[in-house]
């Protein structure tokens, strides 16, 4: 029996790196967090008329996620539920039914079981049709444009399950109308890597920037990026912030407003894009957000596995393929209010950087394959890796919610993850299941914006 409170101590700042390795460490995730946790499935513009249906995971499960007639949406496990077959084998599409490849059962949109041959012949018309619908996600909701799943009819609204990182989701979702947008095909590729590793690398883990993309770093002439120099030479923490303590969700924000684009060549264009819309910006979500965070390098991750950079531009999913491996997802995105031109930029500069072959997101994958290959052996995975930098150096900033560490070096965010990783792992169920907002600004600047 696995001690899963003893894997993460909050107070040590240190993991158990049998947490990586331990086949039955992920069986327990699959159920109480990929099982029970709110899950991405879709951004609504990839699904936009009644009939569209994009097939993703949640966890393991293969899951279609389909427009109805009503422009509702629905997601349905994609198994057929005669003999379990795969029932639909595109990515995305438009299509009045599914037809199973294996008996030819067919299903509308809505799920109902349509169509069976030989229904008079050989089951003398005695199935119960109704009985054999695809079986539906148990909730399915959105929040401005992004679409979240959910196995757990216990778990909370998907407003409280996101809770105060709403304020800073609409940086993003909601600065301009029109909202969000993703660009193009999912970019897939295959990482021999625990799938906590990317998510704890990108939510607070500042630090490697300068070592580790160096190289990149030195490829695309951005030498000093907001306080980074190349080499970790020296950091000037001042420009920056590590937030966490909601829910599990946390951000690593630059502050200038405008170092989002500080990896892009000839920025000039995006530049005077940024700043003539600026006001409308802090006409919509005020001075703090509209000058502060709107235009910076900003990394959102929402637990457990989804995370955007707006600045870079990425927006990815990590699904879980077994302890050791993950099949990453990743699009470029932009604001639906970008010009064509500026949003074919952030495409091509996308995949320049965080593409399957770019330059960023090579020196990651070898780095997290390398760190979950050292963490299988008998004797490394009884090993600890540690993430005490700069604790007990977290509090209060004035109208921002969440617990804030200064800077964006700071292992601050992924102590958080992990205190929610074992949160979940050692829950029976989701009343055991804390929630916080700390510092919550419910009652000062509120969540006008958070609808
Ligand atoms: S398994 Fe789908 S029709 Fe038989
Ligand atoms: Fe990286």
């Amino acid at each position: 029996m696995t001690d899963y409170a003893g894997l993460v101590s909050a107070a040590g700042a240190m993991q158990r790196r049998q947490m990586y390795a331990d086949p039955a460490v992920y069986e327990q995730e699959l159920e109480r967090i990929f099982g029970r946790c709110w899950l991405f499935l879709v951004h609504e513009s990839q699904i936009p008329q009644p009939g569209d249906f994009f097939r993703t995971f949640m966890g393991e499960d293969d899951v279609l996620v389909v427009r109805q007639k009503d422009r509702s949406i629905k997601a349905f496990l994609n198994t057929c539920t005669h003999r379990g077959n795969r029932l639909c084998r595109a990515d995305r599409g438009n299509a009045k039914a599914f037809a199973c490849n294996y008996h030819g059962w067919a299903f509308g949109a809505d799920g109902a079981l349509v169509n069976v041959p030989l229904e008079k012949d050989a089951y003398f018309s005695e199935i119960d049709k109704s009985r054999f619908g695809l079986v539906e996600v148990e909730q399915v909701a959105s929040y401005k444009g992004l679409v979240f799943g959910c196995f757990d009819r216990g778990a909370p609204s998907l407003a409280d399950y996101l809770g105060d990182m709403k304020w800073y989701l609409d940086v993003w979702l909601d600065a301009l109308p029109g909202g969000s947008v993703l660009l193009g095909e999912a970019q897939k590729v295959e990482i021999p890597t625990n799938w906590k590793l990317p998510v704890e690398n990108v939510c607070g883990d500042g630090y490697h920037l300068g070592w580790a993309h160096a190289g990149a770093m030195k490829a695309v002439q951005s030498m000093d990026f907001s306080g980074f120099t190349v080499g970790n030479a020296s950091v000037d923490l001042e420009g920056g912030l590590s937030i966490a303590g909601l829910n599990g969700h946390s951000l690593l924000a630059t502050l200038d407003g405008v170092s989002g684009y500080s990896f892009y060549p000839d920025n000039g264009d995006i530049m005077r894009w940024l700043e003539a819309n600026r006001p409308t910006v802090i006409e919509r979500l005020g001075r703090v957000r509209g000058e502060k965070f709107w235009g910076s390098q900003l990394n959102f991750t929402i637990f457990p596995n989804l995370q955007f950079l707006p600045g870079l531009n990425w927006f990815r999913v990590y699904h879980p393929k077994g302890p050791g491996r993950i099949e990453q997802w990743t699009w470029a995105m932009a604001e639906q209010a970008m010009p064509e031109a500026i949003k074919q930029r952030i495409l091509d500069n996308q995949l320049l950087t965080f593409g399957p072959a770019g330059l960023f997101d090579n020196d990651d994958g070898d780095n997290l394959a390398a760190c979950t290959e050292q963490s299988r052996g008998w004797r490394t995975r009884q090993m600890d890796v540690y993430t005490n930098m700069a604790q007990g150096h977290s509090g209060r900033r004035p109208g921002l919610p969440g617990d804030i560490a200064v800077g964006v070096v700071s292992e601050h965010n992924q102590r958080y993850f992990y205190r929610r990783w074992q949160e979940h792992m050692a829950a029976a169920d989701w009343r055991a299941v804390p929630q916080y907002n700390l510092n919550s600004l419910h009652a000062a600047e509120g969540l006008a914006h958070a609808g």
